[in-house]
């Protein structure tokens, strides 16, 4: 049985990684903070399950190598992934320090505990299209597109990126850096767009809200589907050579054309219930979000199948109560095809 360590196992990304490796028969090891209320809602669903019984959560923090090293010598996972970070854009402005700690810095205590330990570990770090400049003369944007950040979160991703390429040429350590573009689901947090837009309609439509504040809503994103984006990771780490790949699905769309689309599915008019707030605007905007991924079909046979309106029909149908989120159905279908 392989053994996985996943940071940022109760985010959305790790909570689907987590289910989809233990569906795979891995034995899954996750870092977890001390909180002063135990919300772990994203694996509270499957940590009964019978085969979870070869789930383990470990106290620590990314910004504490003490517990990155003791976790990691009882473990000696042979896949790492590393999904933990600030990773909220808008708060890296108000948390610039701490987002650089966790964001860059916590990945290279990883990678100093790996090679000190002596461990083969294959590495996945989770970096993303906020690394580009969202220039629109720049996209699609792929392997090849320079590199120039807009924000905190931005740079801090950026050292781990660079981090993880000196340590994979420098000491031969197998690393990757997946350069996802924005991924949505049921399970996002609740203070990004599309969550926060699915969020509130729904309070709109039970009468527990009259408005919806957003910031600016011209700003383009690719957005794909979570569940998709983490069968990525793995396939990403399967592979001989760890090769830094792109993984978005070539459609980009602006904030005012999601909330158009879900206002539809719901039955609302955005002009009605959406006002414009200046505190959820950025100093700096990355404007123009539209990956090639290619090289990922090409590597990996990895596409996306959820596109831009299937995405917001999942998300406001699962807000809504019209039908649960589908992974589960995807996953199959991926097992099927690929066996
Ligand atoms: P998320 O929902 O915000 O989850 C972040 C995870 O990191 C949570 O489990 C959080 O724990 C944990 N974490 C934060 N600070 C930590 C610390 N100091 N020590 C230990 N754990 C800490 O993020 P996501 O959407 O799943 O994204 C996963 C990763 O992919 C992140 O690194 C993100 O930056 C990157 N990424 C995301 C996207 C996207 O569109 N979703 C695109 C590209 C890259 P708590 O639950 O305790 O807060
Ligand atoms: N969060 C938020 N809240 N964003 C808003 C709002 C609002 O009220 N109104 C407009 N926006 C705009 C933002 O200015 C941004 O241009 C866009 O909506 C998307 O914002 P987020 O959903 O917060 O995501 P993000 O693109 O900044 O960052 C996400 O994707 C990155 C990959 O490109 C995060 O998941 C990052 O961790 C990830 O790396």
């Amino acid at each position: 049985m392989k053994v996985a360590f996943i940071t940022g196992i109760t985010g959305q990304d790790g909570s689907y990684l987590a289910e989809y490796l233990i569906r795979k028969g891995y034995i899954v090891h996750g870092l977890i903070r001390r909180t002063s209320y135990m919300i772990r809602t994203r694996i509270d669903h499957f940590i009964n399950w019978p085969h979870s019984k070869n789930m383990f959560l470990h106290y620590g923090d990314m910004t504490d190598p003490v517990s990155i090293q003791n976790i990691l010598g009882k473990v000696r996972p042979d896949e790492i992934y590393n999904l933990a970070a600030q990773s909220h854009v808008k708060i890296s402005y108000e948390t610039p320090v701490y987002t650089a700690e966790t964001t860059g810095l916590g990945l290279l205590y990883l990678l100093e505990t790996v090679r000190s330990l002596g461990l083969k570990s294959k590495i996945y770090q989770a970096s993303t299209s906020e690394l580009f400049s969202g220039d629109k003369s720049e996209a699609p944007q792929n392997e090849a597109t320079r590199f120039h950040p807009k924000n905190p979160y931005g740079v801090s991703k950026l050292y781990s990126a660079e981090i993880a390429r000196i340590y994979k040429e420098s000491y031969g350590m197998f690393i990757v850096n997946g350069i996802l573009f924005n991924h949505e689901s049921p399970r996002r947090g609740e203070n990004f767009v599309t969550r926060k837009i699915t969020l509130d309609i729904k309070k709109v439509i039970d009468g527990k809200k009259d408005y919806i504040y957003l910031g600016n809503l011209d700003a383009q994103r690719d957005w794909g589907y979570a569940p998709e984006y983490v069968e990525a990771m793995w396939m990403m780490l399967q592979q001989e050579e760890p090769i830094d790949l792109v993984i978005s699905t070539g459609e980009t769309h602006s904030v005012r054309d999601f909330l158009q689309e879900a206002c539809d599915l719901a039955g609302l008019d955005p002009e009605a219930i959406v006002k414009i707030h200046e505190l959820y605007k950025r100093p700096n905007e990355v404007d123009y979000l539209c990956g090639d991924s290619t090289k990922a079909k090409t590597i990996l046979g990895w596409a996306p199948k959820v596109k831009f309106r299937e995405l917001v029909k999942i998300m406001i149908n699962f807000e809504l109560g019209r039908s649960p989120d589908p992974y589960e159905q995807i996953w199959d279908q991926n097992q099927q095809e690929n066996s």
